[in-house]
């Protein structure tokens, strides 16, 4: 039985836990570059001992950024800064993993602090792509341009280029951002996909996206190095992409090389009044697609608690948690937790060698 504290092995990576902090956005790179708040942010929580560190939902394209300060990695020149973060993030025994995303119909939006909305150009907003011409609704009112097939071509090319530098940039996991109502995801929830092409209508068609885009970024990705995906499993919308699709899906992203599935949901439509947030809420997905798929999974969701976590890795409901706020309140909450489990190896283990012995 794994314990939360075992070391977790996937392809040639080995964590030295089962605790990952979950991607967040931070709105404040310039032109997608990490800077010093990007480093200091991830690297401290390497320094608190997590076992992976996933940097952000990191843009492939300009055009795919949710807002102007989102991280990217669409060109050359954003490299060397991702290294810089790796290699911290590596000297202290956390594994660097990046999540490489499209926005697609949530693009051109102001920062969170800024209002949230749906930027005008006049304020430096830009045309977003779509699988059909809807807006998302509420304050993000832009409506998308429906892509043709030259655009999907393009994006997919983006994504792959995105992980040929993920892997010049030291990242040893990369996640594909299939959730949260982002391009990927408003292709296989028929919500907001309306085409009557093969990239709309049955539920193979609704997916190809995902299937086509994952092809071209595992032909580049090392086979040596996980390559995960992260996907809204259910929309909490009537009529909207459910968790049996989602198991379905992940079986196809499986005979597509897709190592882990990150089990989160939702976000896909302004209304969130049917979801059913606290503690643990989405680890049910995970625990019935890693049943059901055969496939690894990662859960995610209001796990706070060192026992809960725990009780989730014991009971082989997913191989990995992965924490997101609690992380921005305590980046040293897997060190708390090993001390609070009573793994006193971990826990000193965990500390770097410059506090070693004198906390
Ligand atoms: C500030 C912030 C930024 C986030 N940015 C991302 C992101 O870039 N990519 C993503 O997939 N999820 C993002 N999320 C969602 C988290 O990764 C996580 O799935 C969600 O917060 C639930 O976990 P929690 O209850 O531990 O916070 C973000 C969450 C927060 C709070």
């Amino acid at each position: 039985m794994p314990q939360l504290f075992d070391p977790y092995q996937l392809k040639d990576i080995t964590l030295r836990n089962r605790i990952g902090v979950s991607p967040m956005c931070q709105y404040s790179a310039e032109d997608g570059v990490p800077n010093d708040w990007h480093l200091v942010n991830l690297g401290s929580r390497a320094v608190g001992g997590a076992g992976l560190v996933i940097a952000e939902a990191t843009a492939v394209e300009a055009r795919g950024r949710i807002s102007p300060g989102d991280l990217g990695i669409w060109a050359d020149k954003h490299i060397e800064p991702h290294y810089r973060m790796t290699k911290f993030i590596k000297e202290h025994g956390a594994v660097p993993a990046i999540q490489i995303a499209h926005a697609g119909r949530k693009g051109s939006a102001a920062r969170p602090w800024e209002g949230d909305n749906s930027l005008k150009d006049e304020e430096g907003g830009w045309e977003t792509v779509a699988p059909s011409a809807i807006a998302f609704g509420g304050e993000l009112w832009r409506v998308p341009k429906e892509m043709t097939h030259q655009d999907i071509q393009e994006v997919q090319t983006a994504f792959r280029s995105a992980a040929l530098r993920a892997l010049e940039a030291g990242y040893e996991w990369l996640e594909l951002h299939f959730a949260h109502g982002y391009l990927a995801h408003s292709f296989y929830s028929p919500l907001s996909n309306k085409r009557t092409d093969e990239y709309g209508g049955s539920f193979e068609n609704r997916i190809r996206f995902v299937v086509e885009t994952t092809r071209a970024v595992r032909e580049v990705w090392s086979d040596r190095l996980p390559l995960t995906a992260r996907l809204s499993c259910y929309d909490w919308v009537e009529g909207g992409w459910t968790i049996d699709d989602s198991v379905e899906l992940s079986k196809k992203l499986k005979a597509e090389g897709v190592d882990l599935i990150d089990c989160s949901s939702g976000f896909n439509s302004s209304d969130y009044k049917n979801y059913p947030f606290g503690a643990g809420w989405q680890v049910p997905f995970a625990e019935k697609i890693r049943k059901e798929a055969q496939i690894a999974t990662a859960a995610v969701g209001s796990i706070t608690q060192a026992m809960q976590a725990d009780e989730i890795i014991r009971n082989g409901r997913a191989d990995i948690v992965l924490l997101a706020r609690e992380m921005l309140r305590d980046p040293y909450w897997s060190y708390h937790a090993a001390l609070e489990l009573q793994t006193k190896d971990a826990a000193k283990e965990l500390l770097p060698v410059q506090y070693g012995g004198r906390v």
